[in-house]
């Protein structure tokens, strides 16, 4: 639709309906019996009848043919046929379902994640959806904080690639092209900083930290097009994001150049009552607005006031306007006006989704996804051996994460499964071991299903028979680590280990078989001392989808060699948290070897994480050579290139990730000890080697400066090229600007 079309239909609506257009209502509002959801949800949260008529967008609904139900209903009902949006929590795949976020981060590939996210987008297109509330790019540094799982983790370079590639692959050039959705970039901002880790918790963040840090990534996604921004439940600088006007119109809208629909999270702006800033609902309503947020998620404080306060004249209408034109130019970008249904199409949904294509991008994003920390030969498994499968995770198909809401894990392939279909029956066994959680652990308040509680007697069984199967075994693998259900949102854990009843599992497998391999599902870096320790190899899968358990056999075989990194800090234990490669150096830094009393450091534990940012084996070795500048001065017109040479020096086909790092020695703010600046997956033979090339520039070199400038100094920088964070020597270079 033309433009003067939308700005004469906007005149032509009514107060009201121009609130509506800013409610955002579940999908059973409309699917239900009416009155059974008027006297019941809809009754809990003051929405009414003509609030369901005039609501201008969905969540949590998808389908081709009930969307399309919904649509067609809901605009011969609303006054002037204006279609609905229908949004969705699509994180990592739709039906097929993709390692999560911190996984795909592994893979330093995100170009692999664009492809996810174009494969997911397909599928929610053909189910009707319009809007992915995907990529989070929250900047993330505590694994107390359940919602990890979603980032891409600590680094702002790497979460900046990864969350505009995401964004490319739901949106592409157009969104209004076959089988593209808008994407929402999430949390804004700073929720990745919730004080102890702990959801919904305030953040403390100093002003410099959130712009270095925590503001890059969403500032990619935004350069990349996303058409939607979702605020945040935190509070900045002591104002709740929802209603903060510096962070929403300052800095979102002026500084980022955001000029897409604003979103609030779910309830998010009746929360700034609780918070204790809104004084009641129809200041909640007035302070949301004027901070620029234009879709009002499942609470009815825009519905239920914002006609009054334009009538009493406490906002201003254009603002009204403002926002209602927003959410108009979105549905318009979508064509919806033209075509209300856009992709939904039943019969393409039975082809696409869970095509075998899919399938095999979802195999191979896992098995990139995989990071092989620790391997002491023992891997790949020799396929003659007697090898015993032990753990919960055996013969489980709950390996897609809590945010996996549209997928459904019965179409997960256990790793049971997959090895079936390679391993010799005949020297292979498969028990579970022990529960996935011992009875103690209470998932309260979750409505998916939780662990089947196991008696102590049926325990101690399970674990005689998995020590039996040990005893018999030359190799045990095992297949252990956190439930599904224990990271996402609301899932704070102030401890960081795999549940005690397995590891109680691991300690007497260890007993009698020193052989173990241990493969880790997980949502969060965990606390891996003990096991790293009695372990001869652990593989880290994350929660790797649908294609988990063919992904994982793929590399326990050798048919893949693991090539992931990590995207976030292991901690040495949950002591050190918040951790990251990125820090300062302090006054007193406690350098490698000192033994002095007065340096920034732990009396009972080293500095040092378990495993560093960038940290990832292979099943050869690399060798990356000592850096090589072509000059030892960097100037504006006149880039540095740092060269290495990488060589396969083992007996696998692999691939490693080289890294660049830089460090600015000394500047008008202090600068972290190492900066990720740009990396190379580099595939390689036995015995093959190659030269790597990095173009050093200025423009690398910029940061947020005393002065609140953003740009580069003079001075000297230090330059480490390497297979993770903590390894290799650097070379330094000066900045001379002209
Ligand atoms: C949740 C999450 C947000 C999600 C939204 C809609 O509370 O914080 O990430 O997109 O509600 O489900």
């Amino acid at each position: 639709m033309e433009k003067e079309k939308l700005k004469q239909l906007l005149e032509d609506m009514s107060l009201e309906e121009k609130a509506g257009q800013m409610l955002q209502l579940m999908g059973a509002f409309y699917q239900d019996d009416v009155e059974g959801i008027l006297t019941g949800p809809a009754r809990e949260l003051g929405v009414k009848a003509e609030d369901i008529r005039m609501a201008g967008s969905i969540l949590g609904t998808y389908g081709a043919d009930a969307l399309k139900k919904i649509q067609k209903e809901y605009m011969e009902r609303q006054p002037h046929h204006i279609p609905l949006l229908f949004m969705m929590d699509v994180i990592h795949g739709m039906k097929t379902i993709f390692p999560m976020p911190l996984a795909q981060g592994a893979t330093f590939e995100p170009e692999l994640s664009r492809k996810c996210n174009e494969a997911a987008a397909k599928e929610a297109a053909v189910s009707g959806l319009h809007v992915a509330f995907s990529p989070m790019a929250d900047l993330v540094r505590d694994a107390r904080w359940g919602r990890v799982m979603e980032s891409t983790g600590e680094d702002p370079y790497l979460n900046s690639l990864f969350t505009a590639a995401e964004v490319k692959g739901f949106q592409g050039e157009d969104i209004g092209e076959p089988y593209r959705v808008c994407a929402c970039i999430k949390h804004f901002a700073g929720y990745g900083g919730a004080v102890a880790g702990r959801d919904y918790n305030t953040v403390e963040l100093c002003e410099h930290t959130f712009r270095e840090f925590y503001l890059k990534a969403y500032q990619a996604g935004i350069d990349a097009g996303a058409g939607m921004v979702m605020t945040s439940f935190n509070t900045v600088n002591g104002v709740p994001a929802t209603t903060n006007r510096w962070l929403m119109r300052d800095v979102l809208r002026e500084e980022m150049g955001f000029e897409g629909v604003l979103i609030s999270d779910f309830s998010a702006i009746l929360e700034t009552v609780a918070h204790g800033y809104s004084e009641n609902e129809a200041k909640a309503a007035e302070y949301a607005l004027n901070a620029g947020v234009d879709i009002d998620m499942m609470t009815s404080v825009y519905s239920a006031n914002l006609a009054q306060l334009v009538r009493e004249g406490i906002v201003e209408e254009a603002v009204l306007d403002e926002g209602v034109m927003r959410i108009l130019e979105l549905k318009n970008r979508l064509g919806l006006f033209e075509n209300p249904y856009k992709d939904a199409d039943g019969e393409k949904e039975k082809e696409i989704l869970l095509c075998e294509e899919h399938r095999k991008l979802a195999r191979e994003a896992a098995g990139k996804s995989f990071v092989l920390l620790k391997n002491d030969g023992i891997l790949p498994l020799d396929m003659e051996k007697k090898i015993a499968f032990i753990g919960p995770y055996t013969d489980c198909r709950e390996m897609i994460s809590s945010w996996a809401i549209t997928g459904d894990s019965g179409d997960c392939v256990t790793i049971r499964e997959a090895a079936e279909e390679v391993f010799d029956s005949s020297r292979t066994v498969y028990l579970a071991g022990s529960p996935m959680l011992g009875n103690a652990c209470e998932l309260i308040g979750f409505t998916e299903k939780v662990p089947e509680k196991v008696t102590e007697e049926d325990r101690q069984r399970m674990i005689r028979e998995a020590v039996e199967a040990a005893k018999g075994a030359e190799v045990v693998v095992m297949p252990m680590g956190e439930h599904y259900l224990q990271s996402g949102e609301a899932t704070s854990r102030a401890m960081l280990e795999v549940p005690e009843v397995q590891m109680e599992l691991f300690r007497e497998i260890a007993r009698v078989n020193e052989n173990i391999v241990v493969v880790l599902f997980n949502g969060r870096p965990l606390d891996l001392r003990e096991i790293s320790r009695k372990a001869k190899a652990v593989l880290e899968v994350w929660l790797p989808g649908t294609e988990g358990g063919h992904a994982i056999v793929d590399v326990l075989t050798g048919k893949v060699n693991p090539s992931g990194k990590l995207p976030m800090s292991f901690p040495y234990c949950v002591g050190q948290v918040p951790v990251s490669y990125n820090e300062y150096s302090t006054g007193r830094p406690n350098l490698p070897g000192m033994k002095e009393r007065f340096k920034s450091k732990y009396i009972d534990i080293p500095n040092a994480p378990l495993y560093p940012f960038g940290y990832g084996l292979s099943y050869t070795e690399f060798e990356v050579s000592p850096v090589e500048l072509n000059s030892k001065e960097l100037k504006d017109d006149k880039p540095v290139t740092a060269k290495v040479t990488v060589r396969n020096t083992g007996k696998a086909a692999g691939t490693e990730v080289v890294q660049l790092y830089l460090q600015d020695v000394s500047a008008s703010v202090v600068r972290p000890v190492k900066e990720l600046k740009s990396f190379e997956k580099v595939s390689l033979a036995p015995g093959e080697s190659r030269e790597v090339f990095f173009t050093i520039e200025e423009p690398m070199l910029r940061f947020l400066r005393a002065d609140g400038t953003v740009g580069s100094e003079e001075g000297e920088f230090r330059v480490w090229i390497a297979d993770s964070s903590a390894s290799g020597d650097y070379q330094n270079f000066f900045y001379v600007k002209q």
